[in-house]
């Protein structure tokens, strides 16, 4: 991980934790000023994308199952591949009850991630792990919803010259679609706390 990745994977916990925070019923009154008071999380919300079958997939499609979220692209090098291979591992350590959960995989890069590329990308992770993509407006619409952030980077090394620094936070959504927690997948016993979190949650 380069400096820069870092740095993105530092803000986003920090943005993650602020938001979780936010949610606390204690501060949630100081917020609600400033809110729609709809009752809705301040991480989540509607999106329409396109999973990789093709098929056009809204939020709503996942009602009654958690989702994972995470936010990523396949021509990645390291955070996406790192975190994708994280969220499988903690799924297959909580065993069955890890079937309520739907993981998801969100590209930041929709003009290269077609359906069809990735799905040549998402089951090398995980036989249930969903990818999906859309319009750019589509994407920033998912973006815009998990207070996500992306942002192209011009990248030599790489064969189409450029990149993209992400969110590498991970989602965890209930069954009506309210936020429960959020997981930070880099680091020592990442799989561990997340697997341990998740069984809890469930
Ligand atoms: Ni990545």
């Amino acid at each position: 991980m380069n400096l820069r990745l870092l740095a993105v994977a530092v803000l986003a916990a920090l943005i993650g934790g602020a938001a979780a925070i936010a949610m606390l019923p204690g501060t949630r009154e100081r917020l609600s000023g400033a809110l729609p008071s709809t009752g809705q999380a301040l991480v989540g919300g509607p999106f329409t994308l396109v999973d990789h079958t093709g098929k056009t997939v809204t939020d709503k499609d996942f009602r009654g199952r958690y989702i994972m979220v995470f936010f990523g692209f396949t021509h990645c090098p390291d955070v996406c591949p790192t975190g994708l291979q994280v969220i499988s591992a903690a799924l297959d350590q909580v065993g069955a009850k890890a079937d309520k959960v739907v993981p998801l995989m969100i590209t930041v890069d929709p003009e290269r991630d077609t359906p069809e590329q990735l799905a040549g990308y998402v089951p090398s992770f995980h036989p249930r792990l969903v990818g999906l993509t859309g319009t750019s407006e589509q994407v920033a619409g998912a973006l815009k919803a998990y207070r996500g952030y992306a942002k192209k980077v011009e990248d030599p090394k790489s064969t189409a010259g450029y990149t993209y620094d992400h969110t590498a936070l991970v989602y965890l959504m209930d069954p009506k679609g309210g936020f429960v927690t959020h997981f930070n997948p880099m680091g020592d016993k990442a799989v561990d706390r997340m697997a341990e979190r998740l069984k809890q949650a469930l």
